[in-house]
């Protein structure tokens, strides 16, 4: 027998095959059996979590000659047809391939003949939001010409796709995409008929990869089982293999050197990943999961559902949720996030991954810049030392210690520790981290100032303090503001004018002086500093040598800051602050990565 794949060979046959979607199931049985069903359906959910399945199941209960409470039996003559799509009352139209309106035309002359052999005549439509719109109307008419016992059943991937006129006609499900264990479970189903021995841990390696898709659970499932044919089981060892994976053991141990600080650790993990046969970019998102699964546990507690999508286990994700504050693991995800857009397209993805491992080896020192900018202030202002600013996010440490344990920062024992929330009894400033020499990327969540700077008026540092936060959001509202906002430094500020430089390519360059660009960003400034406004200009430079090799490497996060002073505008360097803090912090912390 020719070998058939397991998502065609395990179709849901009937409604007790499903898995999951009972809902769904129980109402459609109930209006089968009650003679109620609704003449158009709508099937709304993404690829793979039955839609084409139940819409078959639903065509066999109207017309199983031994249905029982509305179900089929599914072995009969009629549900045999019906299954292998040989029966002509049932019929499936892709309306990806068959958009136009003629095509419609058809099938409204077709919908017009009595049925060959079955009760109901019944159309399934997939993919019905690729419809034109004069197809819709012709659908639309379709409907209403149609007898009595004809049934349409519309399936979409897209429903706001589907215009209203519609959806007004028709009775609406929208199916779930598949929880983990329902996917689990229907693995273990197939493994169970087929035979087979998979590891239960490679059985969730295969679900989580599968993302709510039964139907790619079971496509993963044929792979690793053509993959592990001639062994006698198969381990999660082998899902990940055949993934390009990190195992969990790597990630844990990656999760664990990020705690430790060590860049040797996390290189040398890579390095076997990659003499495994892994992908470095395969790697990343697992680690990004990880430092995911981290800050949901750090925010939402132990029960949190959201760690069921997690593939290391808790004890894995605590001492890094112990260890690393907020601020420092959405740093860590925001590199990793950029580090995979930019590993898709660079000829050595393993060399990026290399550099932000090495930077992730040191979030946890990390400082925001707003907290710096606020200590020293108040060292400026010469508030006495009791009454200085809340803690860093982080305790800074001079150097990365072998001990997972978060280690207390080394300041005077009234220091909270690390994980100790802000708003903390303030403890006095400790020394300027020496982390911050090398000036570090600030992270948008750490780019917000004080609330005693918030309140001063606009200052160059309070621009500065809020920049990333700014580009962050302007990231998020859209593509076209986050491209524009990529190369974009502060100039300067001068009378409430704010002078933005970019390197952007003209094209680019020339939207943010249009008022769909400016509004938005002016907008966003005037949030970030409370209200307040600013007139925004924007300069376009060409980029230098000198400037491009100061970029930061490849998966790097955007540039910083880099101010130069020019005439007329007030220079970044000017500003007392920012003297004091080449003072305290040794000069030229202002620019360069770290
Ligand atoms: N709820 C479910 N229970 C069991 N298997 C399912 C379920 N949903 C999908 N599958 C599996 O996935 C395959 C594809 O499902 P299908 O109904 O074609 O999805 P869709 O039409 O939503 O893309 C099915 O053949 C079946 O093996
Ligand atoms: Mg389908
Ligand atoms: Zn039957």
């Amino acid at each position: 027998m020719a070998y058939e794949v397991f998502a065609r060979k395990y179709r849901p046959r009937v409604f007790d095959d499903l898995i999951g979607q009972e809902a769904i199931a129980q109402t459609l049985r109930h209006a089968v059996a009650s003679g109620r069903t609704a003449s158009v359906y709508i099937f709304a959910g993404s690829h793979g979590v039955g839609k084409t399945s139940v819409a078959r199941i639903l065509a066999k209960a109207l017309n199983c000659p031994n249905a029982k409470d509305g179900a089929p039996c599914g072995t009969c003559e009629v549900c045999e047809s019906i299954a292998r799509n040989e029966c002509l009352d049932v019929v499936e139209i892709d309306a990806a391939s068959n958009s136009k309106v003629e095509d419609v035309r058809l099938l409204r002359e077709s919908v017009g003949y009595k049925p060959a052999s079955c009760r109901f005549k019944v159309y399934i439509l997939d993919e019905v939001q690729r419809l034109s719109g004069s197809a819709f109307d012709a659908l639309l008419k379709t409907f209403e010409e149609s007898p009595p016992l004809v049934r349409f059943v519309l399936a979409t991937t897209e429903l706001h796709k589907v215009p209203t006129t519609i959806l007004s006609r028709a009775q609406v499900f929208r199916f779930q995409r598949a929880g983990l264990d329902d996917i689990v479970r229907s693995l273990r189903r197939i493994c169970e008929a087929e035979k087979l021995t998979v590891e239960d841990e490679a059985l969730r390696a295969i679900g989580r990869r599968a993302r709510g898709s039964m139907r790619d659970s079971q496509k993963l499932l044929d792979q690793v089982v053509a993959l592990a044919a001639s062994k006698g089981g198969i381990a999660a060892a082998d899902v990940a293999f055949l993934l390009g994976d990190a195992t969990t053991d790597v990630v844990a141990r990656c999760l664990a050197a990020i705690v430790r600080g060590s860049a040797a650790e996390l290189l040398k993990e890579l390095d076997q990943h990659v003499r495994a046969g892994g992908k470095p970019d395969a790697l990343g998102a697992d680690l990004m999961e990880a430092l995911r699964g981290t800050l949901y546990l750090k925010t939402s507690g132990e029960s949190s559902p959201l760690l069921e999508d997690v593939a290391l286990p808790k004890e894995d994700l605590r001492p890094a949720a112990e260890a690393l504050s907020e601020e420092s693991l959405l740093y860590a995800l925001q590199l990793l996030q950029e580090a995979q857009m930019n590993m898709r397209e660079v000829r050595d993805p393993r060399l990026t991954l290399e550099l932000v491992l090495v930077r992730l080896a040191r979030v946890r020192e990390l400082v925001s810049v707003g907290e710096i900018l606020a200590r020293l202030q108040r060292l400026e202002s010469g508030a006495p030392r009791t009454t200085s600013v809340a803690p860093p996010p982080v305790a800074s440490r001079p150097a990365p210690s072998p001990t997972p344990a978060p280690a207390p920062a080394p300041a005077p024992a009234v220091v909270p520790p690390a994980a100790a929330p802000r708003s903390a009894a303030p403890p006095p400033p400790s020394p300027p981290a020496p982390s911050a020499r090398g000036g570090y990327q600030v992270p948008p969540e750490f780019a917000r100032p004080g609330t005693a700077v918030a309140t001063a008026p606009i200052t160059l540092e309070r621009v500065l303090a809020v920049w990333e936060q700014v580009r962050e959001a302007g990231r998020q509202q859209s593509a076209s503001l986050g491209r524009a906002l990529e190369r974009a430094r502060i100039k300067g500020l001068a009378g409430g004018r704010l002078t933005i430089e970019t390197s952007a390519p003209s094209f680019i360059f020339s939207q943010l002086e249009t008022p769909a660009l400016r509004d938005p960003l002016s907008a966003l400034f005037r949030d970030a500093l409370g209200g307040e406004r600013l007139e925004l200009a924007f300069e376009r430079v060409s980029e230098t040598p000198a400037e491009a090799s100061s970029r930061p490497l490849p998966g790097a996060s955007p540039a910083p800051p880099v101010v130069s002073p020019s005439p007329g505008t007030r220079s970044v360097y000017d500003e007392p602050v920012v003297k004091l803090a080449q003072r305290v912090l040794g000069s030229q912390s202002t620019a360069g990565g770290w």
